[in-house]
């Protein structure tokens, strides 16, 4: 099967733990994943492990997503490159030190800076990427949600562990949601779609009452993998949903029902 034969897809963040499976998805389905990151040093291990199973399907590039200059040189090289994008995904994950703080404790200065990082640099990165995709007359936005932009948190999962949910994540998972939509009716009628993926939680070594707490509100599995969600990013991409535009797809194991 190769559904994305030959696309471009850039996405964000593709160095970190969903962006590794979301680059190696988007090689194995026959097209050219970018990973682009501010870390370079984790995307040149991606880009090496992917091009060694799916060769010249993979290209780590430098990105930071606050800053326009940075995501403008990155359209051009991919332009110079392969002479068109097909689709960029939302997906970096950037917070500073104080993220996640309880809600007592957040300091204005934090609350105001993550915001700006997260939800600003998804909008600066969709800004930039559907003028180039504006002048091709094609293009897809995919943004990274989560479930916590869909429902109030379960604080009840938490008890017994360090872990929380910030607000912080919920105001910016949730405008994420709602500029999906604005964006969709925004660039209606010039060639561009705009969706979004909300997971649940992916397992990433998390503590086993947590798990269990969590899993309670599941269908079967609770928290996911990876490479749970890859098929529903992949199918976003491909032109199996060339007429959805403006949506929010939930992969959650049942969490949020
Ligand atoms: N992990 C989960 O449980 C989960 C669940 C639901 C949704 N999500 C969402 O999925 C996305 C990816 O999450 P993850 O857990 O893989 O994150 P992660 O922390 O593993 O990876 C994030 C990547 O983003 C990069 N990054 C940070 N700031 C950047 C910037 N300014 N410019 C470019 N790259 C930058 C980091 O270097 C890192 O490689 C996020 O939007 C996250 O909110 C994650």
């Amino acid at each position: 099967m190769s559904v994305l034969k030959d696309k471009v897809v850039v996405i964000t963040g593709g160095g970190g733990l969903l962006g590794r499976n979301f680059s190696r998805a988007v090689a194995a389905q026959g097209g050219v994943a970018v990973i682009a990151d501010l870390n370079m040093e984790a995307a040149l291990a991606v880009e090496q492990s992917i091009n060694k199973d799916f060769s010249g399907h993979a290209l780590a590039a430098e990105l930071d997503i606050t800053d326009k200059d940075s995501i403008d040189r990155l359209i051009q090289l991919l332009e110079q490159r392969y002479g068109k994008i097909d689709a960029v995904v939302n997906n970096a994950y950037p917070r500073n030190k104080n993220f996640g703080r309880k809600f007592e404790d957040i300091e204005y200065q934090d609350l105001c800076e993550n915001l700006n990082l997260h939800l600003a640099g998804y909008l600066l990165v969709s800004q930039r990427f559907a003028r180039h995709f504006e002048s091709h007359g094609n293009g897809n936005i995919i943004n990274m949600a989560s479930v916590y932009g869909c429902i109030a948190p379960r604080f009840d999962i938490y008890k017994g562990t360090s872990m929380t949910n910030p607000l912080e994540y919920a105001a910016i998972k949730s405008g994420i949601i709602h500029s999906t939509h604005y964006l969709a009716q925004y660039l209606k009628g010039k060639g561009i779609r705009v969706n979004c993926l909300s997971p649940g939680g992916i397992l990433d070594r998390q503590p086993e009452p947590f798990l269990r707490a969590y899993r309670e509100y599941c269908n079967d599995k609770g928290m996911l993998d990876p490479e749970d969600v890859c098929g529903t990013l992949v199918f976003l991409l491909s032109d199996a949903s060339k007429y959805m535009t403006g949506q929010n797809l939930i992969v959650d194991d049942g969490f949020t029902l």
